[in-house]
């Protein structure tokens, strides 16, 4: 169970850019990784994923496919969907 928010996919479509703060989605949680892309080891291709889904960039990139990486990503999490 969760406490979080739960947010529609048009309200994670707003938050496509650094100035609008970065939304993406994963499994169905919501995550705001604004502060994160600055960090990101792929750097701004990150940027892609921007207002959506990660599954599809993730699939591309297999690098992703790590606990530490979901480790990073739940530290960003915000809601539901
Ligand atoms: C590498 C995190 C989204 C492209 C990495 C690494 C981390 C990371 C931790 C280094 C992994 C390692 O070497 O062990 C994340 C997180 C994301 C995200 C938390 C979302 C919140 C994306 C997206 C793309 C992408 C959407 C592409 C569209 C890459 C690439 C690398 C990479 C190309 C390899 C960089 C290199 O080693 O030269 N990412 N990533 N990432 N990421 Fe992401």
């Amino acid at each position: 169970t969760s406490d979080l928010p739960i947010y529609t996919l048009e309200e994670v479509t707003k938050h496509c850019s650094l100035d609008s703060g970065v939304w993406v989605t994963y499994k169905g949680a919501v995550y705001d990784i604004t502060e994160f892309v600055a960090v990101h080891p792929g750097g701004d291709k990150i940027l892609l994923a921007a207002g959506g889904a990660l599954e599809p960039y993730w699939a591309l990139y297999a690098v992703h496919q790590q606990d530490h990486v979901l480790e990073i990503l739940s530290e960003y999490k915000i809601g539901v969907l």
